[in-house]
């Protein structure tokens, strides 16, 4: 791999107690191209704009691919990194379906942890803090009959960020717009998911919500996702969250919750869950509680859902289950917490093992 470490770093010039999520890029950033049929070499180079002509196919087509993932500091000042394998894994899958060429795993196993060498000041130490991952794939060749490219660039960049969502969530639910057909892609991570989205978004923001619940397309019945999160319900003292069923994001930290959720030894269905039934439930005072999981959030209460004229207040709980789980998730995370489970894995070290 070529690196070329910046000479001087930007860190300086950033206000780390105002980060506005995703608007600030740490140093450098790794570019992998794919031609004549094979990956070539990675790069890490200083973050920098990469030039692109106008028949560019993804800035037609779309053929893109994305992932999420996240770095943590600890008290003694290692980095971590939370399950890059399953993110590798998940990123490769997405791949797949847009028919895009998967990344070897020593290309992108190396370079996140070189890069995570090279930004680890971009960590920073708290609870709050983590340096937010976009490994991301597309289709680079220049071409705009729509076909698939024979050229594909792959690439790293990092973000320092606290918060995605400031306070809790109010949301409502959508039965006009879809989010993802079965057959479609809404089980992985294609750029044109998050642009199809947008729309039904905004008009729900002007409406003063701040996401939106998808529902299934056939029958707008059913709870999918909550914006870019996976939801979870609790009704007495049961967890619900949806079950995998071809149109909803196999979350990493929704696995992650659920193997948590289940050893803390509260009762946990992945299963289909209604609108009827979440109204039920909240009318008969058994709703106790909603929240979103995903990488960006982590986990995020969800104060109020609008099904039409129908609002459902949600109060704090006492004995609150995301509560109890995001504590538990974070401190895992930043080596606070045993980790029982081989989430973590310390960036030197995973680096040196090979
Ligand atoms: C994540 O949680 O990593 C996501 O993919 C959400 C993203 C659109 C910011």
């Amino acid at each position: 791999m070529k690196i070329t470490p910046k000479g001087h770093s930007n860190i300086q010039d950033v206000d780390f107690n105002n980060l506005q999520f995703g608007a600030t890029f740490s140093d450098h950033m790794l570019i992998c191209k794919y031609k004549d049929g094979k990956w070539g070499e990675a790069e890490i180079k200083p973050y920098q704009p990469i030039p692109m002509m106008p028949g560019t196919q993804v800035l037609h087509y779309g053929q893109s691919v994305f992932e999420g993932m996240k770095a943590f500091k600890t008290k003694e000042g290692k980095v971590l990194l939370f399950r890059e394998e399953d993110n590798f894994n998940r990123l490769n899958k997405s791949a797949k379906r847009i028919c895009i060429p998967e990344i070897p795993k020593d290309i992108f196993m190396d370079g996140l942890h070189e890069i995570l060498k090279l930004d680890s000041d971009w960590v920073k130490q708290g609870d709050n803090y983590s340096l937010y991952i976009r490994p991301f794939i597309f289709a680079s060749g220049q071409c705009i009959k729509a076909t698939i490219s024979d050229e594909y660039t792959f690439m790293i960049i990092c973000s320092p960020t606290t918060t995605y969502y400031a306070g809790d969530m109010h949301v409502k639910i959508e039965q006009k717009y879809t989010r993802a057909v079965k057959g479609g892609t809404g089980a992985v991570k294609a750029a044109g998911n998050y642009a199809a989205s947008f729309y039904p978004t905004k008009l729900a923001r002007e409406k003063g919500f701040s996401q939106i619940i998808w529902t299934d397309s056939e029958n707008h019945e059913y709870l999918e996702e909550a914006g870019t999160m996976n939801i979870w319900v609790r009704i007495d003292d049961t967890l619900i969250t949806p079950k995998l069923s071809g149109t909803i994001l196999g979350g990493i930290t929704r696995d992650s919750i659920l193997q948590l959720a289940k050893d803390m030894g509260i009762t946990v269905e992945e299963r289909a869950i209604s609108i009827s039934e979440l109204r039920e439930a909240h009318q008969s005072g058994r709703l106790k509680e909603v929240f979103g999981t995903g990488t960006a959030v982590s986990v995020i209460f969800i104060g109020s859902i609008t099904q039409g004229d129908y609002k459902m207040q949600l109060s704090k709980q006492e004995d609150s289950y995301a509560q109890k789980l995001k504590k538990t998730i974070i401190g895992i995370q930043h080596g606070n917490l045993e980790d029982k489970y081989g989430w973590v894995a310390e960036v030197e070290s995973v680096f040196s093992r090979q």
